[in-house]
């Protein structure tokens, strides 16, 4: 178990800066994950923790120790990569015990922490057959008991989920978390489903363009999400971003097709803004319909059943469209204007021009 630090790190390969000056520390024990889309830099974070890419500037400390020049080899680091990457022409407890074989550890021990770490993962039974043999979910077993075997210092995980169905997904997802809490191995987790960071991590950092975005808890990042980019990004339906133009004389944004108060309290908040361009944030889950006294009315596009919600699309105006979840049963005729509720306490302000959050 060891606290896992990056200063100032940065990667360029060439012109591309995959990762451009990330700083974050990762508790011992803990179990953060890096979300962002495709090419954000996830990838390269994780390879230059393990030592396999260097850091075109900035340091990497285990601990207290700058391991920054020091190869994989030594950093007792466990990694499962996307591909799982498990040797095809050996056995499964061959593909396990490797990382053992090559430690020199004597037979009998490396005999018992093979069936052990087999064990834990529910693969005991298949030790004798080769990776082509398994399903998609043996074979990721079998590169996390790898990679667990070693009992590394730090597990950095590539998407390891990514393909298995729906339901080992969910499974696995439960396990993986049961696993490290119970090993207590500072765990690096690469994902870009919101729901897999989500549901298992301790902290979420939040990445895009090899900057990142946010660090913080799932509760967090979802309740407070510092820009649009991660407002966007978290949560399904994502947050409705509607471009609104803010009246100072007034106190109030003007959106399409309604007009929104804002309490004075926010003035001081608002001041900080570039220009009089806004962008009020509301998740689909906050807004209410058909309500007695709406503050905004819109009419019903579209609604789709999701088995205890229904999930409703709704005009503001030509241009305009919001989602918003309402219980299932909820009576709501298509092409109908029905009022809207969006509650002042669950709205946020971003600036429209950084994205920045300012309420
Ligand atoms: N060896 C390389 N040479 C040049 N460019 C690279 C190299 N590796 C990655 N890149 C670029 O760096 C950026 C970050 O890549 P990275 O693989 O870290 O992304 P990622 O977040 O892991 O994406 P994905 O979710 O698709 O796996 C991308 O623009 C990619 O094209
Ligand atoms: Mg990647």
């Amino acid at each position: 178990m060891v606290r896992v630090k990056l200063d100032r790190v940065s990667k360029y390969f060439g012109r591309v800066r995959a990762v451009d000056n990330v700083s974050l520390e990762v508790m011992d024990g803990e179990f953060v994950t890096l979300l962002g889309p495709s090419g954000c830099g996830k990838t390269t974070m994780l390879l230059m923790i393990a030592g396999i890419y260097k850091p075109t500037k900035g340091r990497i400390y285990f601990d207290d120790e700058d391991v920054t020049d020091i190869p994989p080899k030594d950093r007792n680091v466990g990694m499962v990569f996307q591909s799982y990457a498990l040797y095809p022409h050996m056995t499964v407890y061959e593909n396990i015990a490797f990382p053992l074989r090559i430690k020199k550890l004597p037979k009998s021990e490396i005999d018992r922490k093979v069936r052990e770490a087999a064990k834990l993962l529910k693969i005991d039974h298949l030790l004798d057959r080769k990776p082509g043999q398994l399903s998609g979910g043996q074979q990721q077993r079998v590169a996390l008991a790898r990679a667990l075997v070693k009992e590394p210092d730090v597990l950095l995980l590539d998407e390891p989920l990514s393909n298995l169905d729906a339901l080992l997904r969910v499974y696995m997802r439960a396990e993986l978390k049961r696993l490290q809490k119970e090993l207590k191995i500072t765990t690096i987790y690469v994902t870009h489903d919101q729901v897999e960071a989500m549901s298992m991590s301790d902290r979420i950092v939040v990445m895009n363009e090899g900057k990142v975005q946010q660090i913080g808890t799932p509760d967090e990042v979802y309740r407070n999400p510092s820009n649009i980019f991660v407002a966007s990004f978290i949560g399904t339906p994502p947050m409705n971003l509607i471009r609104c133009t803010y009246d100072e004389s007034r106190n109030v944004l003007k959106c399409p097709n309604f007009e929104y108060e804002l309490p004075s309290a926010w003035r001081e908040a608002l001041s900080s803004r570039t220009s009089d361009e806004l962008v009020l944030g509301v998740r689909p889950e906050d807004i209410e319909i058909g309500v007695e006294s709406p503050n905004a009315k819109a009419r019903v596009l579209v609604v789709e059943p999701l088995g205890k919600d229904v999930v409703v699309t709704l005009a503001l105006d030509e241009e305009t469209s919001i989602k918003a979840v309402a219980r299932a049963g909820t009576q709501l005729p298509t092409g109908e204007v029905t009022g809207l509720r969006i509650p002042l306490e669950k709205v946020h302000v971003f600036d429209g021009k950084s994205g920045r959050a300012l309420i």
